[in-house]
């Protein structure tokens, strides 16, 4: 975007809202909930806030000092620090590009689902249903060549959406955006929990929650799913704040900025939680079956128990609607957060405009997305999820941490952050950057290495050789590309 001015936020409420926006997602509603209970309920509360501050701020303070000190795109930025980093800035876009080609096909899904919702369409068995009628599901590769029409229309209008949403100057779109939605979405979330709290049985559910294991403390598994979850839901590394925070105008706080915002991520994720666990509460009251039977995570929470709960209810068409559109929302401004950071990169690279950008990113990932839209769908989706997420990410987070930690001039960083903000950094913050969270992104990592390469079928293993020879092939490429943009090649002090 050299030819055209840059951009930058209106307000500083807009970036928080933008930010907010962006990291609240389907992680923060349907992961969470699962993590906090399977890993000691109540007692998890310890090891997520120490991750949240040792580990989750002190990275989104990186992005933020970084971005907002260069004040440009992610392949820029790590081409100024060395022009061989720049391949690395282009993986990392590379990864969260794919990652959104299925985010947004689950966001569609959600919005049959909330379609559905309005008469309870999904009948008396909601697990089949999701299976059959919804995604036309065949859990081999066999269905490939077969068009889920009503998946492939969903997934059309989400894309359509989003690409509105992006082509738009930055105020305009993603602004406006954000704060319509995020503010609807806070009320909407707040009812959902006060109706679920009067629900029979509620306080089966919440208190499970609540109720500390305090020997889970003593697992490493806990500690690392704690970190997992912070990495998750604050979108670490995926180039999200940095992008938003190289908009902020001079004399920004960055620091308390960066604490409003991750307190508000963690404080709706928790928040949330309650109304899931009531309704949770609710279902094992009333049809017998064990809560734990019922606790799960992902499509399975959305879909299928989540359905099954709501055709208990009476009012059951009131709430369903409210948490589909809950999701709806969160996924919709998390999707354009994690498309601006690909679409800086590379208008600013190839001097496209805003608008050329938006149409040619969004054209190349619903075609990708339409893959998601056959009988095979939800199978690819998985094993597309399982090596992004687990493995493609986190290798591309520890890069990072490595190259602002170790490669760049750290100190610079410092006095970036502590230029405008009332509440200062101090040299412990270098301790955990340059230490303490490469050495916790590589345990996850390792983890993630371990569960997503358990799948030994030939489809997963061809499958996750292709994308990684597109995250590898696709950024040599473009980083190989002459700029068009003269300006690309000034290296930034
Ligand atoms: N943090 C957001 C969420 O919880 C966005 C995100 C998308 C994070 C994809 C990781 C992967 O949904």
């Amino acid at each position: 975007m050299s030819s055209n001015k840059k951009s930058q936020w209106d307000s500083n409420l807009t970036f928080i809202l933008a930010m907010i926006g962006s990291a609240v997602g389907l992680g923060n509603i349907w992961r969470f909930p699962n993590v906090l209970y399977s890993h000691g309920g109540g007692s998890f509360m310890i090891p997520y806030i120490i991750s949240l501050f040792l580990l989750g701020i002190s990275f989104v303070l990186v992005e933020y000092a970084v971005g907002f000190k260069f004040r440009t795109s992610l392949s820029k930025i790590l081409y100024s620090i060395n022009s061989k980093l720049e391949p690395v800035a282009w993986i990392v876009l590379t990864i969260v590009f794919l990652i959104t080609t299925y985010y947004i096909c689950v966001v569609g899904w959600d919005l049959i689902y909330l379609v559905l919702s309005f008469t309870k369409a999904w009948g008396s068995n909601p697990d089949l249903y999701f299976s059959q009628n919804v995604l036309h599901a065949s859990d081999s590769i066999s269905g490939i060549f077969t068009i889920v029409p009503n998946v492939l229309v969903s997934i059309v209008i989400i894309w359509l959406a989003v690409w509105v949403i992006i082509r738009a100057d930055l105020n305009k779109g993603i602004g406006n955006v954000s704060r319509i939605l995020l503010p609807l979405l806070c009320v909407i979330v707040v009812i959902f929990v006060i109706y679920s709290l009067t629900l029979p049985g509620a306080s089966i559910g919440y208190s499970q929650i609540f109720s500390p294991n305090w020997s889970a403390l003593a697992d490493p598994d806990v500690w690392l799913a704690a970190f997992g979850q912070i990495v998750f839901s604050l979108s670490l590394g995926m180039a999200i704040a940095l992008t938003y925070a190289s908009y902020l105008p001079e004399g920004s706080k960055l620091v308390d900025n960066a604490l409003l915002v991750a307190f508000s991520n963690s404080g709706f994720e928790i928040f949330n939680s309650i109304g899931i666990f009531s309704i949770l509460g609710f279902m094992a009251m009333t049809s017998g079956i064990a809560f734990n039977d019922l606790v799960t995570e992902g499509t399975g929470l959305a879909f299928v128990v989540f359905p099954q709960a709501l055709n208990m209810m009476q009012t059951g068409f009131i709430i369903g609607p409210l948490f589909f559109l809950c999701i709806l929302f969160a996924g919709i401004t998390s999707a354009i957060a994690l498309l601006e950071g690909v679409c800086y990169s590379i208008s600013e690279k190839f001097d496209f405009s805003r608008k050329k950008t938006a149409a040619i990113v969004c054209t190349v990932g619903f075609l990708i997305s339409t893959i998601f839209a056959t009988a095979s769908g939800s199978f690819i989706l998985g094993i597309f999820d399982a090596f992004l997420n687990n493995f493609a990410l986190l290798f591309a987070v520890l890069l990072e941490c490595i190259i602002f930690g170790w490669v760049y001039d750290f100190d610079e960083l410092m006095t970036t952050l502590n230029n405008n903000s009332r509440i200062k950094i101090g040299k412990s913050w270098k301790i955990i950057i340059k230490y303490i969270l490469p050495a916790c992104i590589f345990g996850l990592w390792v983890q993630g290495i371990l569960t997503t390469f358990e799948e030994e079928d030939p489809v997963s293993i061809t499958i996750r050789t292709i994308l990684l020879a597109v995250i590898l092939i696709l950024p040599f490429i473009l980083s190989r590309l002459p700029a068009k943009n003269e300006d690309f090649y000034e290296k930034i002090q």
